[in-house]
């Protein structure tokens, strides 16, 4: 039995040397090591040999088998590493295939609202312009017919940047509004002139669920001959119309901006509860969009136009607002917080 045992070891050496693939090798294991294989049923024969030679078979019997199943582990390493540099040689497993079955994301339900109103704009002949963050005492205040001691300054809250002058144009702040955009678009573009410009403003406000300290604005500015409000009132309800993608209605309120006069509120209909009237709307049927008005003389002189010749509307409103009503969103600062859980619903 001893000599059958050792033969046997011999051909698995054999057998497990000549195996080529990783599945042969599982045929080899089932061959001698398996519930029916060649060890297994010399284990059983131990039963039929003399009482005291048992033990000592037993052990032999062991060591063959630990030493078979060396050389399958053995094999096996050696084997499947062999595949995996014939997959690498091959091609057939590249490392410069991105992984599978992660989410490549999708664009911030901010810039896709903010690209819808420039695409509404544009088909209505508006220019889209942009301005710098960083602006000016005199283009984010002074121009805009808000002098330095003017009470209306208290109106925004500013973040002004340390020992940072410009020449002339007074300390630099972070803009609070998209206006100062319109002078500097009436001097590059001159008049007449339709542009809209979505931007980031910032206040030095405490925030809570509708107020935040960087928020962002779209400004609409028209300057021509024979503008009136009327034309303001036909352009706004035609671009929240097809923004809803239903019929919407604007109302004007007297308000106050010192870049404008006369100034006004626009309201639209209530988007929540069609003008019958709900708990957003108070009960009124119109929600607050936007403050506007005719431009000022004083701004249009700033923008070196002629209020003699020219004179048009702007307007403001605000875009992140408009973002948290067009998706119900209730708390502002969920735009800012990176928190996947809340962009993955868009
Ligand atoms: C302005 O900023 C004027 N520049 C708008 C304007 C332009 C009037 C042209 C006339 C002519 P106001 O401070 O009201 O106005 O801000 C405009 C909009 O910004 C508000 O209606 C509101 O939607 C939004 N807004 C203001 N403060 C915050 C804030 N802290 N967080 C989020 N949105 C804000």
């Amino acid at each position: 039995m001893e000599q059958l045992l050792e033969k046997l070891l011999e051909s698995a050496k054999k057998d497990i040397a000549q195996t080529d693939a990783l599945e042969r090798l599982k045929d080899m294991e089932v061959k001698y090591l398996g519930r029916k294989g060649e060890m297994t049923v010399l284990f059983q024969g131990i039963a039929d040999i003399p009482k005291e030679e048992r033990p000592h078979m037993g052990q032999i019997c062991n060591r063959i088998k630990k030493e078979m199943e060396a050389l399958l582990a053995e094999k096996h390493a050696i084997l499947e590493e062999q595949e995996i540099s014939r997959k690498l040689e091959t091609g057939f497993f590249d490392t410069s295939i991105p992984g599978t079955g992660y989410d490549v994301g999708h664009i911030h339900p901010m810039s896709q609202t903010q690209r819808e109103v420039e695409k509404i704009f544009s088909e209505m002949g508006f220019t889209i312009m942009d301005g710098p963050e960083i602006e000016s005492e005199y283009y984010n205040f002074e121009s805009l017919n808000v002098p330095a001691d003017h009470p209306a300054r208290d109106m925004q809250d500013t973040f002004f940047l340390k020992d940072k002058h410009e020449h002339h144009h007074g300390r630099m702040v972070l803009r609070t509004q998209t206006s100062p955009v319109q002078i500097r678009s009436m001097e590059k573009l001159g008049a007449p002139l339709r542009i809209i410009v979505p931007g980031r403003v910032f206040r030095y406000e405490a925030t809570d669920a509708s107020h935040d300290t960087t928020f962002y604005q779209v400004e609409g500015m028209l300057i021509d001959e024979n503008i009136s409000l009327s034309h303001l009132k036909g352009i706004m309800k035609e671009f929240l119309t097809r923004l809803f993608h239903r019929e919407m209605k604007t109302r004007f309120r007297p308000g106050y901006f010192p870049f404008v006069e006369p100034g006004i509120e626009l309201d639209m209909s209530c988007i929540f509860c069609n003008e019958k009237g709900c708990r957003i709307c108070k009960h009124t049927g119109w929600i607050e969009f936007m403050g506007a008005g005719m431009v000022h003389p004083n701004v249009l002189r700033a923008g070196n136009i002629d209020p003699e010749k020219y004179q048009g509307w702007a307007f403001g409103f605000g875009l992140t607002r408009l973002v948290m009503m067009k998706y119900a969103i209730d708390d502002i600062r969920l735009l800012t917080s990176g928190e996947l859980r809340f962009l993955k619903q868009f």
